[in-house]
């Protein structure tokens, strides 16, 4: 394989101006490296040999820019990730949902490949199998969301699922060696592209959010608009779920915290 060109420090700057203006990430000067690799692939399919040549083409190009940010954003995500949350949701909210028997609307926002809402819609299943419970699952890249939409993943990713939902709600495709979730898990998720730093055409409310593992790369200003917007679409006694590594502490912002990485309004 051929080595990467050189990175200038202008236009590693450039880079991280454009990625924070475009998606809300903020690149430390540490991911230099990571910089230079990932996008000398993309140096190499449009057959440019800098990056100053590259920062030219996507001020033009806007599909080029989304294949960027594409391949400058972590998508790192599984099934069942952060099972505290879940069993949250189990032992806590659907009893309430379940009592009060009215429609619920949920977002997985930052949805990656699909995996948090599939995870969602297989507990729905078992456990709320008649109530009207809609997921919106939504993400920047569309390299992720044709991987969610397509519900097929491989043996090693299903192995997160525990075996009973596992024989229940995942089918084995013959001769793939992948397993296809089933319709009616799939039925309730609509995913659709949305980038957070944008308008949002959704007007909720919203009775379960999900931004896990999204805003760890944004700035405070950042966390704290988003936070904001997330608390204005709950619906009353509305839940929000961050990622565990995350945290809206020290953030102005209305939700308070009820357990472990889990705000209320
Ligand atoms: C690390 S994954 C987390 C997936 C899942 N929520 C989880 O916790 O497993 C972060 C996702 O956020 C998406 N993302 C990053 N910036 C975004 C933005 N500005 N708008 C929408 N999605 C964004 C990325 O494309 C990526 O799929």
């Amino acid at each position: 394989m051929l080595a990467a060109p050189a990175l200038s420090a202008a236009s590693f700057s450039a880079i991280r101006e454009l990625i924070r203006a475009v998606a809300g990430i903020a690149m430390t000067p540490e991911k230099e490296e990571l910089v230079k690799a990932r996008l000398a692939s993309r140096l190499r399919e449009l057959k440019l040999s800098a990056y100053e040549e590259y920062l030219e083409r996507v001020k033009t190009d806007r599909v080029e820019l989304s294949n960027m940010v594409d391949v400058l954003t972590t998508n790192k995500t599984s099934f069942f990730r952060e099972p505290q949350h879940f069993d949250y949701l189990v032992q806590t909210v659907f009893p309430i949902w379940k009592a009060e028997r009215r429609p619920r609307q949920i977002w997985s926002a930052g949805c990656s490949s699909g995996e948090e809402p599939y995870t969602l819609s297989m507990l729905l299943q078992a456990h709320l199998p008649t109530l009207e419970v809609r997921i919106l699952a939504t993400d920047l890249s569309l390299r992720v969301l044709t991987r969610a939409k397509a519900a097929r993943y491989t043996e090693a990713v299903v192995q997160d699922v525990p075996s009973e939902l596992r024989r229940k709600y995942l089918r084995h495709v013959p001769g793939e060696g992948t397993f296809q979730v089933a319709p009616e898990v799939t039925s309730r998720v609509s995913f659709a592209r949305l980038n957070l730093m944008g308008d949002w055409p959704m007007k909720g409310p919203f009775d379960l959010i999900l931004c896990r593992n999204v805003m760890i790369y944004f700035t405070d200003d950042t966390r704290t608009m988003l936070a904001q917007r997330y608390a204005a679409l709950l619906s009353e006694r509305g839940v929000l779920m961050i990622g565990h590594a995350e945290s809206l502490a020290s953030l102005e912002q209305p939700l308070r915290l009820i357990k472990p990485a889990i705000y209320a309004r």
